[in-house]
């Protein structure tokens, strides 16, 4: 993977559970460095939970593993002058993180988004976060409507802004959190969950609000017109996994409460593992295409000469 990633960007976009999927990505690639050294954080900082971004270096390969924390994927931000007291911050429904600029996602030859996790009221009206178009806070506006307009707004930006010839376009799918028993709030546990679910759940109803509008406005509608675009999806198979996460293991220095733990993220060496096989196989089936449309246009140019 790594010689197929010589001379180029990976850069991760979304929420913590793309971090813990761009972390898996790091330790993968690194166990095929010899020498750790060569493998840094351009700017020295060090990995922890709420860094903007953060950059590794594979110096012998010069290729760059990036992420870029950005849950929403759209534009985060104070309320507007005159907006209601109850608004403390806003969601731009309609704009692009800012990040997207300095980060040049646009440039990466790899990009990979993810969103889902803060999709709820919880992370959104209840703290203060209200939704914004142009310069109109929707005071009425559902999550469900502001998720499915963000996911619109990555769209065409994807469109007007991204070369997909040149930059390979990944959207990874909702991964399913499990607190059984209720959420995290209320006592919900995967504490002491040791076995994944042999049986497949038979439909993914449950988590409909966040895959609709992916599947809708990225998925199939518009995979022809934007042909650089592939979904990595994880959502089945990742709903089968309750064994697979933190639960209390947060910390190096023991156990916490068990009404802290963590049914959200994923233990390393473990589930994103498998994810990045499978974005693996997606960079592959590229190259392959691109290669055999080389040697097509090469048994072309033999012909008509
Ligand atoms: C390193 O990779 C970047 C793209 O990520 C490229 O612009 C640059 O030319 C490469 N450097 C060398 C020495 O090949
Ligand atoms: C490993 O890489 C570092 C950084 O380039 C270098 O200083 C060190 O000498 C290397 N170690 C070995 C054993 O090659
Ligand atoms: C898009 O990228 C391809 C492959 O790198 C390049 O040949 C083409 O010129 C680019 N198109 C634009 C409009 O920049
Ligand atoms: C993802 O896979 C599931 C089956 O595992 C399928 O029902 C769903 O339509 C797929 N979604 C996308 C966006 O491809």
């Amino acid at each position: 993977m790594l010689e197929k990633l010589r001379n180029r960007r990976v850069v991760f976009v979304g929420d913590s559970i793309g971090r813990n999927q761009w972390e898996s990505l790091l330790c993968m690639l690194s166990t095929a460095v010899h020498n750790k050294s060569t493998i840094y954080e351009v700017n020295g900082s060090p990995i922890t939970k709420h860094m903007g971004f953060l950059i590794f270096n594979f110096r012998d390969y010069n290729c760059t593993v990036e992420y870029y924390r950005s849950p929403f994927i759209v534009l985060q931000g104070r309320a507007p002058a005159g907006a209601p007291e109850v608004v403390k911050y806003t969601i731009r429904v309609d704009a692009m993180d800012w990040m997207s600029d300095r980060g040049k996602w646009k440039d990466a030859d790899v990009l990979i988004f993810n969103t889902g996790h803060w999709w709820n009221n919880e992370k959104t009206i209840r703290g203060g976060a209200y939704f914004q178009e142009g310069d109109e806070v929707k005071m009425d506006m559902t999550v469900t409507d502001a998720y499915r307009r963000s996911i619109q707004t990555l769209s065409g930006w994807l469109h007007r802004e991204v070369n997909t010839s040149k930059t390979h376009v990944i959207y990874r799918t909702y991964a399913p959190v499990h607190f059984r028993g209720g959420d995290w709030k209320t006592g919900g546990s995967c504490h002491l969950e040791t076995l994944p679910d042999l049986t497949p759940p038979e439909s993914l109803e449950e988590w409909a609000d966040l895959l609709k509008p992916v599947n809708d406005v990225l998925g199939n509608n518009l995979r022809p017109k934007l042909s650089g675009l592939d979904m990595l999806n994880v959502t089945q198979m990742t709903a089968q996994r309750k064994d697979g996460h933190l639960s209390v293991y947060l910390s190096p220095s023991g156990p916490v409460p068990r009404y802290k733990q963590d049914c959200s993220h994923w233990c390393l060496p473990g589930v994103p593992d498998t994810w990045n096989e499978l974005l693996y196989a997606l960079i592959v089936k590229r190259h392959a295409k691109i290669d055999q449309n080389v040697s097509l246009f090469g048994t072309m140019t033999v012909n008509t000469g």
